[in-house]
């Protein structure tokens, strides 16, 4: 295929054109360390930050989230993902991040299923329903961030039966976002099913000028390749695949580039990944703390490996460094599963 050009999000280029999805409780500085040191991720994504939660903050003269951990002195380009559904808070929150934080991208949660999000705040996908609504936090956070870019994340519509991206694609345009990001799952989907990429496809016809941003269940780099072969898309950003494997989108990068696809590093290598995770963590966090955050990550590097249940089992427990250093020279996985299948 011919390489995809650089992405562009405003004045601001995202080269490659594979962006890094913001997670909760996980795309955290240490997670984007590793990211970054893998390279081939154009873009990276903190996880949501809560705007009135972050006002709250300010104005009691506490500390900030540790959401925003790392973010006034790492690389760039870093997109700051908000949420919260009026308008003023949001816009007071983005000039901040622009200004004082010096993000490159301020982007905002239009996607969020989770309960507490949507039906206790009336925010992320909850938000899909009033679009007028979206229009009004868009266009106010566009002046309070100018001229640094802000982005939109949605999905496909609340529900099945009300699905309506084309028409919020055009709200989000409207409104003077530089770019849209597209999870091609309703709400209520939740997880369930596939990632429905005909639909995310179709949105491009109904944007103007900015770049469209695909997402969901891209989990290799053939298929980042076939996404963009296949519909359309500007970008495409990467969320669940990529925590047990931040060298995703090093191989991703190569594949669009048309170099061979490098390996997956062996399984020693993966382990020191993960070490290095974990001391990024508790450098942070201190060692109790950091031992018991690291457990889901640990689980992550395990995944899809020969042994990785017995390993999962052990490390959900660990609270120490000795416990999770004894957990992971007996459990972690030390076979690749290609040199299963060969042995
Ligand atoms: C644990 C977890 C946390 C997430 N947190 C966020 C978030 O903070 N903001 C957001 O826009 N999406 C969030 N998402 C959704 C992802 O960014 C992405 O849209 C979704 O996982 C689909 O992409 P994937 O199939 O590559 O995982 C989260 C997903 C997961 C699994």
């Amino acid at each position: 295929m011919k390489t995809p050009p650089p992405l562009r999000i405003g004045d601001l280029v995202i080269d490659p054109p594979i962006l890094q999805a913001p997670m909760a409780g996980f795309t955290n500085a240490a997670f984007r360390e590793i990211v970054r040191g893998f390279g081939g991720a154009g873009l990276l994504a903190t996880e949501m930050v809560n705007a009135r939660g972050f006002v709250w903050l300010d104005e009691h003269e506490a500390e900030h989230p540790d959401r925003l951990w790392g973010v006034a002195e790492e690389a760039r380009p870093l997109a700051v993902q908000i949420w919260d559904n009026d308008p003023e808070t949001m816009a007071k929150v983005g000039r901040r991040l622009a200004e004082e934080y010096r993000v490159s991208v301020v982007d905002i949660n239009f996607g969020c299923p989770v309960r507490q999000v949507t039906e206790k705040a009336h925010s992320g996908s909850y938000l899909l329903r009033e679009p007028k609504r979206m229009h009004a936090i868009i266009s106010q956070l566009v002046k309070a961030c100018a001229p640094t870019p802000v982005t939109a994340k949605i999905r496909l519509g609340c529900s099945p039966e009300s699905v309506n991206c084309n028409e919020v694609a055009q709200v989000v345009e409207e409104a003077g976002a530089a770019a849209l990001t597209v999870h091609g799952r309703t709400a209520k989907d939740m997880f369930r099913g596939n990632a429905d990429w005909d639909r995310i496809s179709e949105i491009k016809s109904h944007l103007r000028n900015i770049p469209l941003i695909g997402n969901g269940d891209l989990d290799s780099a053939e298929k980042v390749v076939a996404a963009f072969e296949n519909y359309d898309v500007d970008g495409v950003m990467i969320a669940r695949a990529c925590l047990g494997k931040p060298w995703l989108f090093a191989q991703a990068a190569a594949a669009l580039r048309g170099e061979p696809i490098p390996p997956d590093p062996t399984m020693q290598q993966q382990r020191d990944v993960m070490l290095n995770h974990y001391k990024l963590v508790v450098d942070r966090f201190g060692e109790e703390k950091g031992t018991v955050l690291m457990r889901k990550y640990a689980c992550c590097y395990a995944q899809g490996k020969h042994g990785a249940r017995f390993f999962r089992m052990h490390v959900a427990k660990v609270s120490s460094a000795e416990e999770f250093y004894a957990v992971v020279d007996e459990y972690f996985p030390v076979i690749d599963n290609r040199e299963r299948v060969m042995s």
